[in-house]
C-alpha cells in the first residue's frame, strides 16, 4: 500500500501484572497499526485495557512480550518520545501539581521540549490555549488546582494541548468530566488543531457513540483483546461482534437514536 504511514505498530502486545495468585494477563495479544493523520478511537468497557494501552502508546509502560513500534523503532527514550507524543489522561487532578498556579504549569509544560519557544512565544501560546477551551487569561491569573472543579481542571489539561501542540494525541477519557456542551466544544476544537497539525489522535472511551462521530476507525476492546475493528459505519450500523452489541446498547439515548435513524 503506496501512502500508507504506519506511525504505531503493535505485533503480539502482551502486559502481565503480578505473579503467582496475582497473575493477570492484562493485554492478551493486541496486533494493530496506526496510520499517520488517523482518529483512531479504542472503545470498551470498564477494565478491559484501554489505560493500559495508552500507558504503552505513551512509553509509560513496557511490553510483557510482543512489541510496539513509533515510527518503525520500539519506545526506548521516553522524554524523547514526549516531544511528539502527549497525553490528556481522565483524572486532570493527578496531573497538575496542587501546589504550584496553574499557570505556570501550563507555562512550565514546555519544559519537556528540546526546542523550547522564547518566553514571550510560551506566553501567547497559554493565552490562546486558554481561550480555546473557553477560560478567559484574565479570570486564571493565579489559580491553583484545588480551586477548581474537576471540569475546569479538565478543561486546563486540554489547554495544555492546545499550547504544546504535539504530532499526536493519546486522550483517555479525555471528555469524561464535563458537560455535553463543553464536550461539543472541546472535540470541535480538536478537530481544527487536527486539521491544522495533521494531528495524530487516539481516544480511549467506553462511549461507543463518541466515537462514532470522532473516529476515522474505531477499535473494539473487550477483556485485554481487539474483538472488531472497522470505520464508525462498519462497527456501529453493521456490528458483528457481541461485545460490541453490548457497548451500543450501553450508549447514551441521544447518540444511539442518532445512529438508530441512520441504521434503518
Ligand atoms: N499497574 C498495574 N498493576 C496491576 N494491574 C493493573 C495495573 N494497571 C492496570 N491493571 C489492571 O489491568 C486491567 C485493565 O486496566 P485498565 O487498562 O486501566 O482498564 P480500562 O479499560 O478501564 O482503562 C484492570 O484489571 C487493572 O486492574
Ligand atoms: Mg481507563
Amino acid at each position: 500500500m503506496p501512502n500508507k504511514n504506519v506511525i504505531f505498530e503493535a505485533k503480539d502486545l502482551v502486559k502481565e501484572f503480578g505473579h503467582g495468585k496475582t497473575h493477570n494477563v492484562v493485554l492478551k495479544g493486541l496486533n494493530f497499526e496506526i496510520e499517520d493523520g488517523e482518529i483512531v478511537t479504542i472503545v470498551g468497557g470498564s477494565a478491559c485495557g484501554k489505560s493500559v494501552v495508552a500507558k504503552h502508546l505513551l512509553g509509560f509502560m513496557q511490553p510483557t512480550k510482543g512489541e510496539l513500534f513509533y515510527k518503525g523503532k520500539k519506545i526506548t527514550n521516553q522524554r524523547d518520545h514526549w516531544q511528539t507524543v502527549q497525553p490528556i489522561f481522565q483524572d486532570p487532578f493527578s496531573a497538575f501539581n496542587q501546589f504550584f498556579s496553574i499557570r505556570s504549569q501550563l507555562e512550565d509544560s514546555f519544559k519537556v521540549l528540546y526546542k523550547r519557544p522564547s518566553r514571550a512565544e510560551i506566553k501567547e501560546r497559554v493565552d490562546a490555549a486558554l481561550l480555546a477551551v473557553n477560560v478567559m487569561p484574565s479570570d486564571l491569573k493565579e489559580k491553583f488546582p484545588f480551586e477548581l472543579s474537576g471540569g475546569q481542571m479538565q478543561r486546563m489539561l486540554l489547554a495544555r494541548i492546545f499550547a504544546l501542540k504535539p504530532q499526536v494525541l493519546i486522550a483517555d477519557e479525555a471528555t469524561s468530566m464535563v458537560d455535553a456542551c463543553v464536550r461539543a466544544n472541546i472535540l470541535d476544537y480538536l478537530m481544527k488543531l487536527k486539521k491544522e497539525l495533521n494531528m495524530t489522535i487516539v481516544f480511549i472511551t467506553h462511549d461507543i457513540g463518541l466515537a462514532y462521530y470522532v473516529s476515522d476507525r474505531i477499535f473494539v476492546m473487550h477483556d485485554g483483546g481487539i474483538v472488531e475493528h472497522g470505520t464508525p459505519d462498519e462497527v456501529a450500523l453493521h456490528p458483528k461482534s457481541n461485545h460490541t452489541i453490548q457497548l451500543l446498547e450501553d450508549i447514551p439515548d441521544i447518540h444511539k437514536d442518532w445512529i438508530k435513524r441512520k441504521r434503518a
